[in-house]
Parts: structure tokens; C-alpha cells; sequence
């Protein structure tokens, strides 16, 4: 009977200090079998990545011996030394640095999730041979200090959202190397071992070069040597197009111009006026948000760390002046005392949202980095007044690079910077359409003037803005005021798809070719009609492609017709009444870096 007793107790006080376990494991470095600073690195990085799966699995000792009860982990002497989580949609960034405690990995594979953000440090990582982080939607350069991982021998890395310059991988024991489906760019380096690897390892990435993609790289870009632009006939086409261009350049050129002086004196009385209110924002921001505001305390939240933090008040002390009136929203250039400069958006009509649908959205949106999306840096919500803070992009838009200043004096747009723009527009709003795929119509507001310049030198690049609203408004009718309302759908209440996306996308493709305001009425040749844009391009090239719908300043980019005719077709297939018949966003992106890929293949 005693010796039952004492087995019973010893049976409880081992039952007790199993569960004490967890409790005391920070405090010794090794315990049974494992090491805790390994641990603790998996649950961050558990705790970050979503999944119900691993919430359930983790737990306990990762390692017993050479043995794993976690699933994707393998262990050896009580370390963790691979890491494989592949295909069970995981979505999150990376906790930063979770990897430094994990440093005897052999492998580490999360194919095919949806991990976001930079790729991680590697740098103690001296023993890792295996690198799988293919078919996720990681943003950021490939860091540099991968090239000194010394027992590197797979690396993955393809479908991803990669960008800048390929660093010269070198260690002779790479045995298969992949970047393709990439935002890669500049010159494959050229490393004994990257120049092993086929085609294949490097394609789709429009921005790369050299070999072995038998790319020639650019040589540094000469004055363009496209005269300024006189609508030209081309000599290459028949009698038939010269007569209808003669038409064309009379009855719409004509009329036109006319159209153009007008809009063009609108919009400069429009800006005296905007100007006559940039005067007066900085009163008008001030005041709403702080009288007696009871969420008044509530602070910004900030989703970038890279970004430095400042207050309500810092805001509104900023000097503040409009860039933009919408119909759903006004936005303010403010320049923070510290000097910091933020674009700020006032949004009207979320009223009817609860608080927690409004912030599980902006923390949804403010998660995404992408160089083709402008960045919410922090919201501010209270009953009054929706603020949402974006970073500021300093050119303009692309509705005012199109169509502004048109006339004498005016700088023309020409095909390449175009082509590099419509580019910028599709991978930014083909990584929305990946990222946000629980969203209807992912970016809803797709328009030139939402299309924000940032220029340096000769170079353009272009960020998507004003995406992910359409959960946030409370009725179809207020949903009309997007640019999703000019879809065809809409207006037939019909139920939108992300193919909305796709056609907003078709008109601004249009709008670069054609050079033309859409939604402006156009008559052509002798016939008593109107059309909107993708109507009117429609009949020109249903009659036979012609040169009749292109921009005059791109008309004598000869060499780039064929281009531009891919274009417009594809254009015209995204602007098809028919939602289901419109390619997807991934297609249309695709497309476009073929047809700049076969550029740079003939340049
Ligand atoms: C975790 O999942 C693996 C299989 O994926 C299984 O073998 C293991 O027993 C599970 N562990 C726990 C603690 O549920
Ligand atoms: C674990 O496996 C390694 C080889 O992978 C071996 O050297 C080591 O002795 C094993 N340890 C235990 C405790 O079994
Ligand atoms: C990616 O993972 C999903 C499940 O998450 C699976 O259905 C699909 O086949 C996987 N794709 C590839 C290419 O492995
Ligand atoms: C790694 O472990 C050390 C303790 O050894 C700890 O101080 C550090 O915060 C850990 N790093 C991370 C990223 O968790
Ligand atoms: C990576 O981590 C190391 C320390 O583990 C640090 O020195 C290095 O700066 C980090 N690199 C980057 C790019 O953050
Ligand atoms: C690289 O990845 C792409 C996309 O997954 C694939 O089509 C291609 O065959 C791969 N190339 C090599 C050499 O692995």
C-alpha cells in the first residue's frame, strides 16, 4: 500500500513539474532536449505569420533529442535545424531578426504562402544550404550579405515582388539558383556560378539584363532624338489612311484643341480657386478634430518604424495645402515642423462605419509595401474626421503629366516613360489584387489621377494610390463616386468583381495612348456621333489598327507601333463590356512585360 502511495506521489509531482515547465524554461538555457532562445524565435515567428494550424501544433518542446513533435521542424542535438513551412498560407511579414537565434539551420523553405515584407537576414547563418522563399509576395531587395553565406547550395527565390540589383552570388557549391517572376532590374552579374544558371532562373523580370538572357543592358540613354511632335501622316500607310487622318486631324483634331483650351482654361480657374483654399486649409484642418473631440486622445497609429512618429498636434500645427479634391475625399500636402512632409487625406461619407471596421482595415492596408503602392504611414479616426496619412509623392499625378500644359512650352511624354508608367500602374495593382484577394474590387479607384509621379532625372517611377476603400463605403450609391462607378457592370447593377479593377485599368492604358481625357465626349470623322474612349478607339480599329488614335506626341516613336497596337488591344480586351472576358490583372501585367521585354530584345 505504501509503495502505491509513494508511486502515486511521485507520479503527481511529476505531472506538477511538467506543468511548471514552460514557466521556468527562460531561465535555463537548455532544458530535456531543447534550447529556449530557439523556441521563443518559432513562436515569434508563429505569432506573426498567422495560422491557425501552427497555434495549435507549437506547442511544448520544439526538440526531444534528434526529434521534432512540431510540424515544418526538424532538430538535431536539441537544435532546430530546418524550417520547412511550405503551402499552408501563412500570411504576415517576418518578425525582424527572429532568425538570429536560429542559427544552426540547414534549411529553411516557406514556399508558396503569402509572407509579405523584406527577406530575412541570414547573416550568422553559416551552415544553411537550402534557401526556399519562392511564390510569396516578398518586397525589397535580395540583401547582400547572401552572397557570403558559405554553404549556400539552393537558392529560390522566384514569384516574389523583388527589386533593385541581383548581388554577385559566387559560392561555387550553388547548385540551382531562381529569381525569376521578379521586379528585379540592371545586369545579371557576372559570376562564374550565376552565369551556370539557365534562361529560366532569370526570366520575367522585365528590368534585368545581360547575359545568360541575351539582353543587351541599356547603354546610358541619349537625347531623344523624336522631334517635336506636328501631326505627322505616316508614309507607310495606304491612301486610305492618309485620307482618314486628314479627316480625322480636321474634324477631331479641330474641335479638340477647342476642347482643350476649354478644360484647360477650367482647370486654371480651378486652381486659382484651390489655390485661394490652400490659403485657408491650414485653418481648416486645424480646428475639427480638436474641439472636444472624446476620442480626441486617441493617438496615430504608426505602421512604419522607419517613419518618425509625431502627433495629432504635430499635424495640425503642419502647414497644410490642397493637392486634391476628389469626391470622396480632400487631400492636403502638410509639412511637419521637423520638416517631415506627409500627404493626408481627409475621407467623407465613412461615417456610417463602426470604429473596429474602420481600423481592421487600415491596418490591413497600412501592412503593405510595395514600390508601385504610395504607403499609409497612420490613420486617425474619431466620429468627426477620418484622417489617413500617406507618404507625400512629389510630382503630381498622371492625369496632370498627361494632359496639363498641353500646348507650347510643354515637355512631351514620350513612349518609353509612358510604357515604364503603365508597367509601374499593373505590377501595383496586380500586387493588390494578390494581397487583398478577400477584397471585391481590391483597388476600386483606379484613375490617372491617382496615379502619383515620382521623378528623378529622365527616370519615372509611379505608386498607386487611393486603393482598398470599397469595404469602406456604405452604399453602392457612395461607391459610384470611384472610378469603378464607370464601369460597365455598375452602372448595369451588376455585382462587382476585381475585373472592375480591370477595366479602370483598360482606360488609363487608353488614356496613355490615345492621349485623350476619358469621359470627354468624342466625334469623329464625318459621322454624328459620341463615344467614350474605349468606344471610340474601338471603331477606329475594328476599321484596321491605325496610328489615327495615338497621341501626337508618340505618333513618331515609328519603331514603337507595334508595341503600341499590342497595347491597344490589350486595352481594348480590359475595357470589354463583358467582365468575364477581360483578362486577369496577373495576365494583363504578364503581357505588358513581354511586349517590354521584346523591346529591349530589338533596342
Ligand atoms: C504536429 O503535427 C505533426 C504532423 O504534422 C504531428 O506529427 C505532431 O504530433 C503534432 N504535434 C502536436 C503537439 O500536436
Ligand atoms: C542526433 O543526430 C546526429 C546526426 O544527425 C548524431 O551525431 C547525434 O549523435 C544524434 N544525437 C542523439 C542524442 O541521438
Ligand atoms: C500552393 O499551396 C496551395 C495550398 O496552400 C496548393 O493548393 C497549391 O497547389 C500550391 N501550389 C504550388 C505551386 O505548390
Ligand atoms: C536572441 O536571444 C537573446 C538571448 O540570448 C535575446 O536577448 C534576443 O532578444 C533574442 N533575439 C531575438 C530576435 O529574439
Ligand atoms: C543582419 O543582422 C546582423 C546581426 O545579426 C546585423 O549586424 C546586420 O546589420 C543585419 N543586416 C541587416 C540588413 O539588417
Ligand atoms: C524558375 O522558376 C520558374 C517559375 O517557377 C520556372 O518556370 C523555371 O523553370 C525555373 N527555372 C529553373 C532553372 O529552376
Amino acid at each position: 500500500m505504501a509503495a502505491v502511495n509513494l508511486a502515486l506521489k511521485l507520479l503527481l509531482s511529476l505531472f506538477t513539474s511538467i506543468t511548471l515547465w514552460s514557466g521556468v524554461l527562460a531561465l535555463i538555457p537548455i532544458i530535456g532536449d531543447y534550447y529556449p532562445i530557439e523556441r521563443d524565435a518559432l513562436l515569434q515567428l508563429r505569432d506573426s505569420v498567422d495560422s491557425p494550424n501552427l497555434h495549435s501544433n507549437w506547442t511544448g518542446p520544439p526538440c526531444m533529442n534528434n526529434q521534432s513533435r512540431w510540424g515544418g521542424i526538424a532538430c538535431s542535438d536539441g537544435h532546430v535545424v530546418r524550417l520547412v513551412l511550405d503551402g499552408i498560407h501563412l500570411t504576415g511579414s517576418l518578425p525582424p531578426a527572429f532568425l538570429q537565434n536560429l542559427t544552426l539551420l540547414t534549411k529553411l523553405s516557406l514556399r508558396n504562402n503569402s509572407i509579405f515584407g523584406p527577406l530575412p537576414n541570414l547573416t550568422k547563418h553559416v551552415q544553411l544550404e537550402h534557401v526556399f522563399l519562392s511564390h510569396n509576395l516578398f518586397t525589397g531587395p535580395i540583401p547582400f550579405d547572401y552572397i557570403q553565406l558559405p554553404s549556400l547550395k539552393k537558392m529560390e527565390l522566384q514569384q516574389n515582388y523583388l527589386q533593385g540589383e541581383i548581388p554577385p552570388f559566387n559560392q561555387q557549391n550553388l547548385v540551382a539558383f531562381n529569381v525569376s517572376y521578379n521586379s528585379l532590374q540592371g545586369p545579371i552579374p557576372q559570376t562564374d556560378v550565376l552565369q551556370r544558371f539557365p534562361k529560366s532562373s532569370y526570366q520575367h523580370n522585365s528590368g534585368l539584363c545581360g547575359n545568360p538572357l541575351k539582353k543587351r543592358c541599356p547603354v546610358p540613354p541619349t537625347p531623344s532624338i523624336c522631334p517635336t511632335p506636328t501631326p505627322p501622316i505616316s508614309s507607310k500607310k495606304s491612301f486610305e489612311l492618309r485620307n482618314l487622318a486628314f479627316i480625322v486631324a480636321v474634324s477631331v483634331l479641330v474641335p479638340f484643341l477647342v476642347i482643350f483650351g476649354f478644360l484647360w482654361y477650367c482647370k486654371r480657374v480651378h486652381r486659382k480657386e484651390t489655390a485661394k483654399n490652400a490659403g485657408s486649409a491650414e485653418k481648416k484642418m486645424s480646428p475639427s478634430p480638436r474641439a472636444e473631440d472624446p476620442e480626441r486622445t486617441a493617438e496615430l497609429e504608426f505602421f512604419d518604424k522607419n517613419i518618425p512618429v509625431f502627433d495629432l498636434d504635430d499635424l495640425l500645427r503642419a502647414s497644410a495645402e490642397v493637392v486634391g479634391k476628389g469626391k470622396f475625399s480632400t487631400t492636403y500636402k502638410a509639412t511637419l515642423e521637423s520638416g517631415l512632409v506627409v500627404a493626408v487625406k481627409r475621407v467623407k461619407d465613412m461615417n456610417g462605419l463602426s470604429k473596429k471596421e474602420f481600423i481592421q482595415q487600415m491596418h490591413l492596408l497600412g501592412k503593405l509595401r510595395h514600390e508601385n503602392l504610395a504607403q499609409i504611414i497612420s490613420f486617425y479616426n474619431s466620429k468627426e474626421e477620418k484622417l489617413i496619412i500617406y507618404e507625400f509623392i512629389p510630382n503630381g499625378n498622371l492625369f496632370e503629366l498627361l494632359h496639363e500644359n498641353r500646348g507650347s512650352g510643354r515637355v512631351p511624354l514620350n513612349w518609353a516613360t509612358r510604357l515604364s508608367i503603365i508597367k509601374d500602374v499593373a505590377t501595383g495593382t496586380n500586387f493588390l489584387h494578390q494581397y487583398l484577394p478577400s477584397h471585391k474590387v481590391p483597388h476600386a479607384n483606379l484613375k490617372s489621377s491617382n496615379v502619383l509621379i515620382h521623378r528623378q532625372n529622365q527616370n519615372y517611377r509611379s505608386k498607386v494610390t487611393d486603393y482598398g476603400y470599397y469595404p469602406l463605403l456604405p452604399s453602392r450609391r457612395s461607391s459610384a463616386r470611384l472610378a469603378i462607378g464607370r464601369s460597365p457592370e455598375f452602372s448595369q447593377g451588376k455585382k462587382l468583381t476585381h475585373k472592375a479593377d480591370v477595366y479602370c485599368f483598360g482606360v488609363i492604358l487608353l488614356e496613355i495612348i490615345t492621349g485623350r481625357i476619358p469621359g470627354d465626349e468624342i466625334s469623329w470623322a464625318n459621322e454624328e456621333r459620341v463615344a467614350d474612349l474605349s468606344e471610340w478607339v474601338k471603331a477606329v480599329v475594328n476599321d484596321d489598327w491605325s496610328t489615327d488614335i495615338l497621341d501626337v506626341e508618340i505618333l513618331c516613336a515609328r519603331e514603337a507601333h507595334d508595341e503600341m497596337l499590342k497595347l491597344t488591344n490589350l486595352a481594348l480586351e480590359c475595357t470589354d463590356v463583358a467582365p468575364e472576358k477581360r483578362p486577369k490583372m496577373s495576365e494583363v501585367l504578364r503581357r505588358i512585360e513581354e511586349i517590354e521585354e521584346r523591346k529591349s530584345d530589338n533596342d
